[in-house]
């Protein structure tokens, strides 16, 4: 009664069943939320013949406060109490911690003691007095500010989403199985980020995702504070509702940029925040606050994103990402000149885009700001974008201009010359954003989507018809069962400088199917196939059961003279491949250069078998209901040739 009277932010109070390993007396906790299981205060109750000081009493309180998780445990007798912060496990406190003892002593001796009215009073008045006492350490916390220990605090953080994402994923499933228009909306939203038919459970991978954002917006907004002062303490009354309430602090940010981050998506808005969740959020927020982040280090921060979301996971929500050497090996191949615009229209968390920033901060010596103007990403999902912002803008936090180009969209929507608003370079201060041009590339990678066949007709019609426009608006006429990614190298063509590279990771089925017989033609004529890189030694995009070569491609005017296709099969990952002395991008620079051979060879570490494009352009001509069978080039071993001189 005390607790919603006196509006603490707390929830209530109750006796919870005893533990097995303490005894008969059941546990006196005070809540923040008990429907969300989120304690305060674990208080450890004994008879007035138990003196405060029993070191017995003690490891009982604290052992409490461990179990339960509460922030505080209490020690009280009837008669004293002491308060302390419960430590994490790694630290074990002393009585000299406490945080509050009782200002005055009960006169109860005997427990029946409580039954008289004025020992009564007297309880209830020192049972306030330990509440109050948590309350106002907690609250005076905030100003206290603590240092952040970066492994506590991405537990904690992980701790909260698992929380999140439980609730989001009940009210999801929930709303689903009765909703369908909404089972609909979930599944053409798996189908367009291409994750449908490749993670078990897409009310999951969605209701993950969902949490992810908001926690990470929540965290991004306390890490641009310290650079960006104007912005307002975020607080979160216990009477606000979410996400209503966190909207005009987002729109605070997105005045100055972080669009991708913070402008509200609709997958946000497929599931309200239940009760608990809003309690979460608004412990999260509480909690952050008391943090000391002025004094937080970039590397520190930039390690706290890093680990945010562990690789593992994002699998579960739906992220597939390519492994960093094969990235790396697309964009040494692909990348060139002294200050290339590079985009990946399907950024994902933004491997491709580290890996470029990286290679190019190498090989071009360019400052991040520079590097930030040049790199571009695309992506539908406002998740992934997320992430492929916070990624980029960790690889320099020190750096105040700090504005990726990344943009949630569809890429299909993205034509040349469109524009996007972004702040002026020179006057992030000022919160002025200049609409920029979508630069034509001097190079596109990426691993965009696949489509297994049998997923097609999920996709929303209109989607489909886009597809099929856009292909058509750059000239190609894609074939009845062509794969996403096809659709992402037709429209790329629209892009791209003359002389411009792609490099993508795609699944080897256009080598061989009917589908990709338009495909196939595009890249003998428009835009020409340079090299199709496959391995023996590694899959390249392991969490999808696909096999994936990676294709390398240059759009060339048509009278351009051919050159031979090279096909490339790698016998040792690329990592090992790439082992040596020097500087990592010269290892993977020279692999580039060595398999982009002018003669076919062979050795232990790779097979090349170089192929003249005009035989193959003739044949695809002589018969057009056939594609070329490309997969065998990278099969047969180079002594088959010798015997067959070809195997046409
Ligand atoms: C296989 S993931 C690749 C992620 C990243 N490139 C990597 O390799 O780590 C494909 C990404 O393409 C995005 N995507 C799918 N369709 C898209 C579209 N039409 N426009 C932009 N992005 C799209 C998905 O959301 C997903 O993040």
């Amino acid at each position: 009664m005390e607790i919603s009277k006196r509006s603490l932010g707390l929830d209530t109070a109750t006796q919870e069943k005893p533990r097995k390993t303490s005894g008969h007396r059941s546990d006196m906790i005070v809540w923040i939320d008990r429907l969300a299981v989120l304690p305060f205060l674990a208080i450890e109750l004994k008879t007035p013949t138990t003196p405060i000081n029993d070191p017995v009493f003690f490891g009982d309180a604290l052992a409490k406060g461990r179990y339960w998780k509460s922030k505080y445990f209490a020690l009280w007798n009837m008669k004293d109490f002491e308060l302390y912060e419960t430590p994490p496990a790694s630290r074990t406190p002393t009585p000299a911690d406490v945080v509050k003892k009782s200002s005055r002593p009960l006169a109860l001796t005997r427990v029946d003691d409580w039954l008289k009215t004025s020992f009564k009073k007297d309880l209830h008045e020192q049972a306030v007095e330990i509440m109050d006492a948590a309350v106002n350490h907690n609250i005076s916390g905030l100003s206290n500010h603590r240092a952040i220990d970066p492994d506590i605090f991405v537990t904690r953080l992980t701790e909260d989403i698992g929380q999140l994402r439980t609730i989001f994923y009940r009210d999801l499933k929930k709303a689903s199985a009765t909703d369908r228009k909404l089972r609909k909306k979930l599944r053409e939203i798996a189908t367009e980020q291409g994750f449908e038919g490749f993670v078990d459970d897409i009310d999951y991978a969605i209701a993950g995702q969902i949490g992810y954002r908001y926690i990470g917006q929540i965290l991004f907004y306390f890490a641009l504070r310290r650079k960006i002062p104007a912005l307002r303490e975020l607080k979160i009354g216990t009477q606000d509702v979410l996400p209503a309430a966190l909207k005009p602090f987002f729109d605070d940010v997105r005045r100055y940029d972080y669009e991708a981050l913070f402008k509200p998506e609709a997958i946000e808005a497929l599931v309200p925040i239940a009760h608990q969740g809003q309690a979460i959020i608004r412990r999260l927020i509480a909690q952050l606050a008391v943090y000391d982040w002025a004094s937080l280090t970039d590397d520190v921060l930039g390690s706290i994103f890093e680990h945010l979301i562990p690789r593992g996971q994002q699998i579960l929500l739906g992220q597939f990402y390519t492994p960093r050497p094969v990235a790396d090996l697309l964009v040494a191949s692909t990348i060139d000149g002294a200050r290339p615009f590079v985009l990946d229209p399907g950024c994902g968390s933004g491997t491709f885009l580290m890996s470029a920033y990286s290679y190019l901060a190498y090989a071009a010596n360019l400052s991040h700001k520079e590097l930030l103007s040049i790199i571009w990403g695309f992506d539908v999902s406002p998740f992934a974008a997320e992430l492929a912002v916070i990624n980029l803008y960790r690889q320099d936090m020190a750096e105040y201009e700090n504005f990726p180009r990344i943009n949630v969209s569809n890429f299909f929507s993205r034509n040349q010359n469109d524009t996007i608003d972004f702040p002026a370079p020179q006057q992030a201060s000022s919160m002025k954003k200049v609409p920029v041009p979508i630069p034509v590339f001097d190079c596109i990678v990426g691993n965009p989507p696949y489509l297994r066949s049998q997923n097609q007709d999920d996709l929303d019609p209109s989607y489909r018809r886009r597809l099929f426009q856009s292909a058509v608006a750059a000239g190609f006429d894609a074939g009845a069962k062509t794969d996403l990614f096809a659709f992402f190298i037709y429209h790329s063509t629209k892009l791209m400088k003359q002389g411009s590279r792609l490099g993508f990771v795609t699944p080897a089925s256009w080598l061989t199917s009917d589908y990709a017989i338009p495909l196939q033609r595009a890249l003998l004529d428009t835009i020409r196939i340079q090299s199709v890189i496959a391995s023996n030694a590694e899959a390249f995009f392991p969490q999808v059961d696909i096999n994936a070569v990676l294709l390398i491609a240059e759009k060339g005017p048509s009278n351009a003279p051919d050159q031979p296709i090279k096909f490339v099969t790698l016998k040792k990952p690329i990592s090992v491949l790439t082992e040596g002395k020097g500087e990592y991008w010269e290892r993977v620079s020279s692999l580039a250069e060595e398999i982009d051979s002018d003669k076919s060879e062979e050795n232990d570490r790779y097979r090349i078998k170089l192929v003249d494009p005009a035989i193959e352009r003739a044949a695809l001509n002589a018969d057009r209901t056939k594609p070329r069978n490309w997969s065998k080039f990278l099969r047969a071993p180079l002594s088959y040739y010798s015997i067959f001189d070809d195997v046409a």
